[in-house]
């Protein structure tokens, strides 16, 4: 998920800590983007080098999330360093996610939101305000992310992407169109 301004200075703290390589960031039409990724069977160096340059890729950006599939990469991981409503910041990776939306989270809160991917516009989302998602490390060994308000809508946009979703997909027809339309015309500020 793209940052704000505001994000971006609390997500450019750590850009010194991460030792990946920026890769480049694919953007919309590119068909890794419109499929569900292959769940990750193989807990290797390879596996730790992909976190460590997302992670490099999106402070880079700057982003607050960033998906494999947005390097092109087609397999279930995503990182995150984004502001949570409730405990300060959420940063970590996960590694064949699985989403869960607890009762109290199901109420959807409107905000902003962008995606790298498709670079320039932000417009409305309806997200629920509390998610949980499980998985593992790139170790393998199991973990949970929690997100509230902001990290909430950024799990589950890169949740979305590893299952072949934009957010513009979460958009009704015509929002969609208009989000696009400034797409196609380079509107790097356009919100809606
Ligand atoms: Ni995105």
């Amino acid at each position: 998920m793209a940052a704000t301004d505001e994000e971006h200075q609390v997500a450019g703290q750590d850009t010194a800590t991460t030792t990946g390589r920026i890769r480049p960031i694919v953007t919309l039409g590119d068909e890794v983007l419109a499929r569900p990724c292959r769940p990750v069977t193989e807990f290797d160096d390879d596996l730790r080098r992909l976190v460590d340059d997302m992670f490099a890729t999106m402070y880079d950006a700057p982003g607050v999330g960033l998906a494999a599939n947005q390097v092109g990469v087609d397999l279930r991981v995503f990182v995150i360093d984004c502001p949570d409503d409730e405990l300060g910041s959420l940063v970590g990776h996960v590694v064949n996610p699985v989403l869960e939306t607890p009762a109290e989270g199901r109420e959807l809160e409107i905000d902003v939101e962008g995606c790298l991917s498709v670079p320039g516009p932000h417009t409305d989302v309806p997200r629920a305000t509390h998610v949980v998602v499980t998985g593992y490390d790139v170790s393998g060994a199991p973990v949970r992310l929690e997100g509230h308000g902001r990290a909430a809508r950024c799990l589950l946009h890169e949740t979305d992407h590893l299952d072949g979703f934009l957010y513009l997909d979460r958009l009704p027809r015509k929002q969609r169109k208009r989000v696009l339309a400034a797409y196609e015309a380079g509107l790097d500020d356009f919100v809606e």
